[in-house]
């Protein structure tokens, strides 16, 4: 599917965005190993977690949506840890790393053996780097080249282990802590470079007993998890790329309602403020266990500067658009320690350069990063998606800064985060 996008010279209005992503795979997961019913709220509509839905259907978990005063509520009749059942045929993550490496503990702890696959995309991504730690438990695992999906798991009993993360990835700690439900001691894990803790809150959410303490979490063997009714906030990565839009067309003023604000995903207002964005949080509260706020973006004069180290793991799935910024800001940005992007849905070093060189823009790519200088003019262009959501949507945004109309080639990819994007970015440009 092709989006023809125009230029727009100001966004105004109030939008929301899809449940956060993160939030709404780990609660999927953990609720169908909980006793009793959850009711989620904001159940993130994009097509990545309705796989993970699949998946524990597929493993015997009943789940429905219905509609209370005009919510859509998602219910999940958990029937506690050790009730999964053996499915039929190989499990399907689709385009999800999340559901494949998180999901992989939980299987990796069950009486039965799985198979997991997923899309051609994902059958590329590294699993190795939850193979070890599982191995390490106890787990039996065979893949590709013994690297890549399609995964076979042959559940056992696992014991806890000392883990420290070699790759800030939080979806490594999410699935040893996962499969640390199922071990018979305890099991910790180190984080050299702090990542998200969504599985941690939802964790102790639903009655497991974790503590961290600086960046060590320490999960007691034999919880169990109980069923409860959960809010997702609005996902602060989708979130993004209105975000930039705003910053970079003049004269722009939007509200984004309900965003998810946990300090491990927020980094990017950090940097975004720091480079000159009027950004204003107007109304915080924590629901259960996260922030969530409502924000006020404005059209600024931004800076540009260096995105390395923990800030970079900070803010991975942000830079696809801030690639877009940078090439618009007064002296560009340089970022650095990004490695891990070449192993995203996308080689996302490479389609990010690829299409900001379509529109006319200078930049380099490095093994572990882009250099994009700034003040730079972007023209009208054919963008092409390579089937990853985060660059469909970020070059969406920079085409709002092009001289003409750009056309943007599979742009369906956005529906794996972001069902509604483009309805929604043309009530803010219309
Ligand atoms: C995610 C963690 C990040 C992120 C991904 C979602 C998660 O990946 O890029 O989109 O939900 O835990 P890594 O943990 O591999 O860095």
């Amino acid at each position: 599917m092709t989006e023809q996008v125009s230029p727009a010279s100001g966004l105004h209005g109030v939008v929301t965005v899809p449940g956060d992503k993160s939030i709404s795979h780990r609660y999927a997961m953990l609720a169908s190993i909980a006793q009793g019913d959850s009711r989620i709220y904001n159940y993130s509509s994009g097509a990545d977690c309705h796989s993970t839905l699949s998946c524990m259907r597929a493993l015997g978990i009943w789940h429905e949506f219905g509609d209370e005063d005009g919510r859509k509520v998602l219910t999940i009749h958990g029937k506690g840890k050790n009730h999964l059942e053996p499915a039929v045929a190989p499990l399907d993550a689709g385009n999800s790393g999340s559901t494949i490496r998180m999901l992989a503990g939980i299987l990796a702890g069950q009486r039965f053996t799985s198979q997991i696959a997923g899309d051609e995309s994902l059958a590329k991504r590294p699993m190795r780097r939850i193979m070890l730690p599982l191995a390490e438990m106890g787990a039996h695992i065979e893949a590709t080249d013994g690297q890549f999906p399609p995964l076979k798991i042959q559940g056992s009993q696992l014991h806890g282990i000392d883990y420290t993360l070699p790759v800030a990835s939080a979806q490594v700690k999410s699935c040893v802590l996962l499969a640390g439900l199922f071990a018979n001691s305890e099991t910790i894990v180190r984080e050299p470079i702090a990542t998200r803790d969504h599985t941690e809150i939802a964790l102790r959410e639903l009655g497991a007993d974790l503590k961290t303490e600086r960046k060590v979490i320490r999960l007691q063997a034999g919880a169990e998890l109980t069923g409860k009714t959960i809010v997702v906030p609005g996902d602060i990565s989708s979130a993004a790329f209105f975000i930039v839009a705003a910053l970079i067309r003049p004269g722009s003023d939007i509200i984004l309602t309900n965003i998810g604000l946990n300090p491990t995903r927020t980094a990017l207002l950090d940097l975004l403020r720091g480079m000159g964005a009027q950004i204003k949080l107007l109304h915080i509260e924590q629901v259960n266990g996260e922030l969530i706020g409502n924000l006020q973006v404005k059209g600024s004069r931004m800076r540009g500067g260096v995105v390395e180290g923990a800030t970079t793991a900070a803010v991975i799935d942000e830079i696809p658009v801030l690639a877009v910024l940078g090439a618009l800001s007064e002296d560009g940005l340089i970022m650095r320690d990004a490695e891990e992007l070449r192993v995203k849905e996308s080689d996302r070093i490479e389609t990010i350069a690829r299409n900001l060189k379509r529109m006319g823009a200078t930049v380099t790519t490095t093994s572990s990063g882009l250099e994009i200088p700034g003040r730079q003019t972007l023209r009208a262009a054919e963008i092409d998606s390579c089937g990853d959501h985060r660059i469909a949507m970020a070059f969406s945004v920079a085409a709002l800064a092009a001289n003409e109309r750009s056309a943007i080639l599979g742009a369906e990819a956005a529906s794996i985060s972001f069902p509604e994007f483009y309805t929604s970015l043309r009530s803010l440009t219309n």
